[in-house]
């Protein structure tokens, strides 16, 4: 009986070991990672695609990894944290330096890419997809397929149409938000028509209380409501759309990280979440540190300690801003992305369509901003 016993345990044993093995090793499988979009996601693009340096490229860029390397922040990036809870052994690389290792992935956003237009010494959304196409050979196409795309864009487009347009009215308003989210919708289409299946899409932050935005407008502690209104109506878009593309296409799935309500939170109770500041930049110069970070020309200020900024500058958050937006688009629950995290959109079964799509929560988060929180722990997984 007793040998029975310890016989029986000692499978137990073995099976538990076992499953936890299999386990470990299926957590996400090995695929891959691409980004598209703007400064926020440029791995150093600019440098390769000029031929030339950006202030980027200089310190305090870089300056908490001792490697000032076209990276808009003081050290990583948002897709360097989600390519390590990837298993990718290294940060993302730029798609344009010539010898890098793309076998994981590339980024292709270049800083200043827009969707409309075509930026001057950048690339819009369009030029990006087809210079993945041009590269596709590097990836087998089920590898491509089970991959993960990143798409972070459009915070150019409305700064453009603001300084430009500084009078228009609500339906001019409203025709501008719709030429550019036509055109996002364009071009997430050549992507999935180029193979990709599984799209993770930001919505705009709260682009009136990006430091430059609060210098140049001189809004004080205030934010610029006319350009949160803009994110607003870009937002609402957004999951609908590609709710319409998910039903109409065979096995595009797609989630989409509520950047807006991020940002506003950590704007509106910066001490939750543990930033001594949140209304100017960490580097630079003007009211709100806002212009000159990195140029040669400039004696910017830099703050004593990055890690207590919201923003290093003028446009761009901080290493630990930006790991702690990973945990949430990795791990977070649907008040802050949906209808699945990172996590959760990697391990779904390609070529499935979704069990669930996106759905407006609008209501609840009104009362998660309003309501006076007694319990945020300000841990970097508070939503
Ligand atoms: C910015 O706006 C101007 C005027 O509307 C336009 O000509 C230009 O193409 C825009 N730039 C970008 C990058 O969209
Ligand atoms: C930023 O916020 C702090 C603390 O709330 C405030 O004292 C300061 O005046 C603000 N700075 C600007 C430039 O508005």
């Amino acid at each position: 009986m007793r040998n029975k016993c310890s016989l029986v345990s000692v499978l137990l044993v073995f099976t538990l070991f076992h499953t936890l093995d299999i386990v470990s090793a299926q957590n996400v499988p090995a695929v891959a990672l691409f980004t598209f979009g703007d400064s926020n996601f440029d791995a150093g693009n600019r440098k390769f695609l000029l031929n030339a340096n950006a202030p980027q490229n200089f310190w305090p860029y870089g300056k908490s990894r001792d490697d000032p390397n076209g990276k808009f922040s003081d050290g990583k990036i948002v897709p360097d944290f989600i390519a390590k809870f990837m298993g990718i052994p290294h940060d993302l690389p730029p798609a344009f330096k010539p010898d890098a290792d793309v076998s994981r992935g590339a980024s292709f956003a270049v800083g200043h890419a827009s969707l409309l237009g075509s930026p001057r010494g950048s690339l819009n959304l369009n030029q990006q997809v087809r210079r993945f196409n041009d590269m596709r050979s590097n990836w087998k196409e089920d590898y491509i397929h089970k991959s993960l795309f990143m798409i972070f864009i459009g915070t150019e487009d409305y700064l453009n149409f603001t300084k430009n347009n500084p009078n228009a009215d609500g339906s001019a308003q409203q025709a501008f938000v719709t030429s550019v989210t036509n055109r996002l919708r364009r071009d997430i289409n050549l992507l999935y028509s180029s193979g990709a299946s599984k799209f993770v899409v930001y919505m705009l932050p709260p682009l009136g209380c990006l430091p430059i935005v609060r210098q140049e407008y001189k809004t004080g502690n205030g934010c610029y409501e006319k350009l949160n209104d803009l994110a607003k109506q870009h937002n609402a878009i957004i999951g609908p759309m590609l709710n319409e593309m998910a039903k109409t296409g065979a096995g595009f799935q797609f989630t989409v990280f509520d950047f807006y309500n991020v940002v506003l939170r950590r704007t509106q109770r910066n001490l939750n979440y543990r930033y001594s500041v949140a209304n100017i930049s960490c580097c630079g110069v003007g009211t709100h540190n806002a212009y000159g970070c990195g140029l040669p020309n400039v004696h910017s200020k830099l703050c004593e300690y990055q890690r207590s900024y919201l923003y290093f500058d003028a446009s761009h958050h901080s290493e630990k801003a930006q790991e702690s937006f990973a945990h949430l688009l990795f791990g977070a629950d649907t008040i802050v992305i949906q209808p699945l995290n990172v996590r959760e959109l990697i391990v779904y079964p390609a070529d499935e369509s979704m069990r669930d799509l996106w759905e407006d929560k609008t209501e609840e988060k009104l009362s998660l901003v309003l309501d006076v929180d007694v319990d945020a722990s300000g841990s970097e997984y508070t939503i």
